[in-house]
């Protein structure tokens, strides 16, 4: 298989690469047990994050060292970094390039990553772009759906919350699309409903998917819960709507009633109300066991854009 160069948009995945990613991925599970390896041994990933983070910043660099990798950052570069003076993101990715072996960017422009992959010589790593995509969340979702449900074939997914704003769940159905007999149920409060890319993207791949508004009937089908937070940051000064649209779906112990014994409930995280913590400790939530993936497949990530 050629090279993973850059890891711009869930599109560019071949089935076959996702296997390969996540038996590395599998792979680092065990090295992780071990307290790391060396492969990375002197090399440097940059991390240009313009947007907050907590879990994708710190796994990734958790990645990189538990490598044997070194790591430089700026956190908040839409303020700190030089942007804050007028420099393009092209600029700045033809400086750090200079500096690092790999980049690894969060902006809040849709199509950034791929405008810094134009420019770059080192490989590029989207960690979300605006309302875009976040790539490496949905190799992680996938990632804990096949070790939590034991298969990706035929599963049924509810996708829930803020479908048209929440790049995580975007990316998540182009990749789930390329499995078989996936079917897609987008619950979703009226001004954020899922976009007209992705659903023409789905009937295109003569992928099912419905869009619904009852999340109790939704439930009870099934296999995959995936909850997202209404995304508070793309509403701008439309606070009625986000009002509107927050609160409307909460998973609680009332929807665990009617959901499948072994279905799972996922989220991307941070969580704000949309999933009630007395959740938590049912079998079913997945979410902080899914949250811990994703520096598996970042490990994996990172070990195979630098072919180490
Ligand atoms: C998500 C994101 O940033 O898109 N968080 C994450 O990376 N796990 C989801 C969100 O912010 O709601």
């Amino acid at each position: 298989m050629d090279k993973l160069n850059h890891v711009i948009e869930a599109q560019q995945f071949t089935p076959e690469r996702l296997s390969d990613i996540f038996a590395v991925a599998r792979e680092m599970e065990q090295v992780v047990r071990h307290y790391g390896s060396n492969i990375l041994n002197r090399r440097l990933m940059a991390t240009l994050f313009y947007e907050p983070s907590t879990r994708t910043r710190l796994s990734f660099e958790a990645a990189m060292k538990r490598l044997g990798g070194e790591v430089i950052t700026t956190e908040n570069a839409r303020e700190f970094s030089s942007a804050a003076k007028g420099e393009t993101l092209e600029d700045t990715v033809r400086i750090v390039e200079g500096y690092a072996d790999v980049i690894v960017i969060r902006h809040f422009e849709s199509g950034a990553a791929r405008r810094a992959a134009s420019v770059a010589r080192v490989p590029i790593i989207n960690a979300g772009d605006g309302p875009g995509q976040h790539p490496t969340q949905s190799l992680l979702d996938v990632y804990t759906i096949q070790k939590e449900v034991g298969r990706l074939d035929g599963i049924t997914v509810a996708m829930v919350g803020d479908l048209a704003n929440g790049r995580t769940a975007r990316s998540l159905a182009y990749l789930l699309a390329k499995y078989k007999d996936v079917k897609f149920y987008f619950v979703a409060p009226e001004v954020v409903r899922m976009k007209d890319d992705i659903k023409e993207y789905l009937h295109r791949h003569g992928v099912f998917f419905a869009e619904e508004e009852d999340l109790f009937k939704v439930a009870a089908m099934a296999d995959v819960i995936y909850q997202t937070r209404i995304q508070k940051e793309r509403f701008g000064d439309r606070t009625a709507d986000y009002e509107n649209a927050r609160g409307k779906y909460i998973i609680d112990r009332e929807l665990l009633q009617v959901m499948k014994e072994r279905a799972v409930i996922m989220h991307p995280l941070p969580r704000v109300d949309e999933i009630h913590p007395e959740v938590d400790t049912d079998p079913r939530a997945a979410y902080f066991r899914q949250a811990h993936n994703g520096l598996y497949i970042r490990m994996a990530l990172l070990k195979m854009v630098l072919n180490a």
